[in-house]
């Protein structure tokens, strides 16, 4: 009983974080968009700058990070927990193995997004406050970010490729993500489900898709 009560918790946080994770994404993707407003970066930078010097921010960057610490933690406990009680024959003896490629590789598809993440925030956080010759936004004493993106995404073309192969990952991962969260949360219903899967699949592939044209848009600009 306590496997069954601690397995559903975990489904729970896991459904609980991923949400929480999705709404940053939109957060993140809404602000990322600054770059493109066609101003030479100012309310891009005064973004990024607000972003990186603001208290209340780090408040929530704390609480983020916990999100994905909880979040990689379950996950890598259920894969190891399915890999455990589910040997070869799996395929054979789970009407569910019929499940999507995206289902049945979540862990591994998790762990190619968190290499991305590792490689993202030593781009743009690590870099951003350490990387000696970037230049100051003119009139301000910040650091221009734009600068930053235009030397990763051109100068430094492969993270390109390396950011539209992550974000093919995310779209995989959101998709399975999305729909398995719904069901962790009990949120079924037979009239809404469907649909709640419809908006899953479009918004597993717009979000990724969207963050995919940053780099491509960058380089083409
Ligand atoms: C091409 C797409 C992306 C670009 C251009 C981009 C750009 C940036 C930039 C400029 C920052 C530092 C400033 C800020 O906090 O906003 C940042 C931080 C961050 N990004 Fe991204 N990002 C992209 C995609 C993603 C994706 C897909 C994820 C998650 C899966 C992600 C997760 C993060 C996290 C966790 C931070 C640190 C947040 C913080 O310190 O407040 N980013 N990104």
């Amino acid at each position: 009983m306590k496997i069954i009560t601690s397995s559903v918790a975990q489904k729970f946080l896991m459904a609980l974080t991923g949400f929480f994770l999705i709404s940053f994404l939109i957060v993140h993707l809404t602000g990322n968009f600054l770059l493109f407003k066609g101003d030479d970066g100012v309310a891009f930078n005064a973004y990024t700058h607000f972003m990186s010097t603001t208290g209340m921010i780090r408040i929530i960057e704390l609480v983020l990070l916990l999100g994905f610490l909880l979040h990689f933690y379950i996950a890598w406990r259920t894969t190891r927990h399915n890999q455990q009680t589910r040997p070869q024959n799996y395929f054979y003896n789970n009407p569910s193995a019929s499940s999507s490629w995206a289902s049945r590789n979540m862990g591994l598809i998790g762990l190619g997004i968190l290499i991305f993440l590792i490689i993202h925030l030593h781009n743009f956080w690590f870099r951003y406050k350490f990387q000696a010759d970037i230049p100051l936004v003119q009139g301000t004493n910040y650091k221009d970010m734009l600068w930053l993106v235009q030397t990763i995404f051109i100068k430094e073309w492969w993270f390109t490729i390396i950011y539209i192969l992550a974000m093919i990952l995310l779209s995989f991962h959101l998709i399975h993500g999305f729909e398995s969260a719904f069901q962790s949360l009990g949120l079924n219903h037979k009239k809404y489900t469907p649909f709640i899967k419809k908006i899953g699949v479009l918004f597993a592939i717009l979000i990724p898709a969207s963050f995919a044209m940053i780099p491509i848009m960058v380089l083409l600009l």
